[in-house]
């Protein structure tokens, strides 16, 4: 959609609506963090839940974790994280504003600012800047010990790669799948949710064996499959690509790296990386720890430490990139064409008066009984062409109204959001009906 002020009105519907809100608010709010209201709370966990069965669920070769936030600090230097995940930083020494030394808009942006007061901007050399954000543990003051939060939920996968293994009847090639608050010390949080500190990701680590050839071919695949989830969800297709990391651009812990980007309204972005990490993780907490992380190929009869093939997506920025290609101006109506299956509600429930209790009473049974197996809003305030628009600002796919006739004929009308078509379908038919247009 070709829109100036795209952007502002999602932020402005997200308030509005309750999807996100800024976080901290009442106490003039926290640079880079965000809270999602009741709406948005119900989109990020579909958006989870989809993910957890397209790659847990369905497969028999990959397995989930809920690992710690906190982690013991060697994690970390064993990561590479302590000395590698730096971002360049420069500073302005007029205004001592600090920004990522990589990020050429924003530096032209705010040269342009101090040219229009007549100012001249000088910078800092850049200097490494780490982005891990740390924190203290222990009771006793003084003797408290600094951790990190973890800069990638990564590390709580591969130190648990034993276990797992010990645990399961998993064999090579397999995975472990989490999802799971990460946190960075951005240098600049923006574009809404999009840099945040503190986020969400959702990542799979793929074991296989060190082999050039089948490292490559699960590669390729695990690209594929994650470009592909976000269409079957509803993006548009012309707004994802692929984008390769040039060498210099690639994490302390890649060999290959290859972006899913999304085509938003300020520029194409980062949705999701797929990573080659080769041993690096397996051996580097081998070398730090001192225990084998070793993987015994019964098969080949050969012990070695597995590859590993990661796709490592944000929740939140899925999340923001569902929204933005949903949104939607039609005539007089906002409406969320979001995938039936990430709507924060599948169904409103009307009665068509709010003043006939018959009426109410019937689309209250409705209501409570669709309510056992999906998310279902009522409504019952103004006329119902604005208990239409209403839902269609926050996605709703189908509403239900109950009138005159349902009280005789056992009847509902169902009004679909994309269409705005209506058919009417017996009460008692209602949960397969649903059911039927959510698993499409
Ligand atoms: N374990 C690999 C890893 O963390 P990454 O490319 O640094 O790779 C993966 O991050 C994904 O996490 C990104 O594609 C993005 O969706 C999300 N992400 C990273 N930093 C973020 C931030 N500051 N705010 C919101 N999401 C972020």
């Amino acid at each position: 959609m070709k829109n100036e002020n795209l952007m502002e009105k999602i932020v402005s519907l997200c308030k509005r609506r309750g999807f996100i809100f800024p976080g901290s608010e009442i106490y003039g709010g926290l640079a880079g963090t965000w809270d999602y209201g009741p709406l948005g709370s119900e989109l990020k966990f579909n958006i989870k839940q989809e993910w957890w069965k397209t790659m847990v669920k369905e497969r028999n070769d990959i397995v989930g974790v809920s690992a710690s936030v906190l982690m013991n600090p060697k994690v970390w230097e064993a990561s590479g994280h302590v000395s590698g995940f730096n971002d360049p930083l420069i500073e302005c020494k007029t205004c001592h504003r600090r920004f990522r030394a990589d990020q050429d808009e924003m530096i032209k942006e705010h040269e342009k600012f101090h040219a229009d007061k007549k100012e001249k901007t000088v910078w800092t050399e850049s200097k490494k800047f780490n982005l891990l954000v740390e924190a203290k543990v222990g009771v006793v003051e003084g003797e408290k010990n600094t951790v990190y939060l973890r800069g990638e939920i990564t590390q709580g996968v591969h130190v648990n790669f034993k276990n797992v293994l010990n645990s399961s009847r998993l064999k090579i090639p397999f995975g472990i799948a989490q999802i799971g608050k990460a946190f960075r010390n951005e240098i600049t949080p923006g574009n809404f949710t999009y840099r945040s500190i503190e986020f969400e990701q959702m990542e799979l680590q793929y074991y296989v064996k060190p082999d050039k050839n089948e490292s490559m071919k699960q590669y390729e695949f695990w690209k594929n499959l994650r470009l592909n989830w976000y269409k079957l969800l509803g993006i548009k297709p012309d707004n994802l690509r692929f984008r390769e990391h040039k060498k210099d651009e690639l994490a302390h812990y890649a060999k290959a790296a290859w972006d899913v980007e999304y085509k938003s309204p300020f520029g194409w972005k980062e949705c999701e990386g797929i990573h080659h990490r080769g041993d690096w993780d397996l051996s580097r907490h081998q070398e730090y720890s001192g225990q084998d992380m070793s993987y015994f190929d019964e098969e080949a009869k050969e012990k070695y430490i597995p590859w590993v093939i990661e796709t490592s997506g944000g929740v939140d920025r899925a999340a923001l990139f569902f929204l933005i290609d949903a949104y939607a101006e039609e005539g007089e109506r906002v409406v969320l064409k979001l995938h039936p299956k990430l709507a924060p509600y599948k169904v409103a429930v009307f009665p068509l008066l709010a003043n006939k209790p018959e009426l109410v009473k019937l689309a209250r049974k409705i209501y409570d009984d669709l309510k056992k197996d999906f998310m279902v809003a009522w409504d019952d305030r103004g006329n119902i062409g604005k208990r239409y628009y209403s839902q269609d600002e926050i996605g709703t796919p189908w509403c239900i109204t109950v009138d005159f006739d349902s009280l005789d004929d056992k009847m509902v009308t169902i009004r679909d959001r994309d269409t705005m078509k209506q058919e009417r379908i017996l009460i008692s038919e209602l949960p397969k009906y649903f059911e039927n247009k959510l698993n499409v």
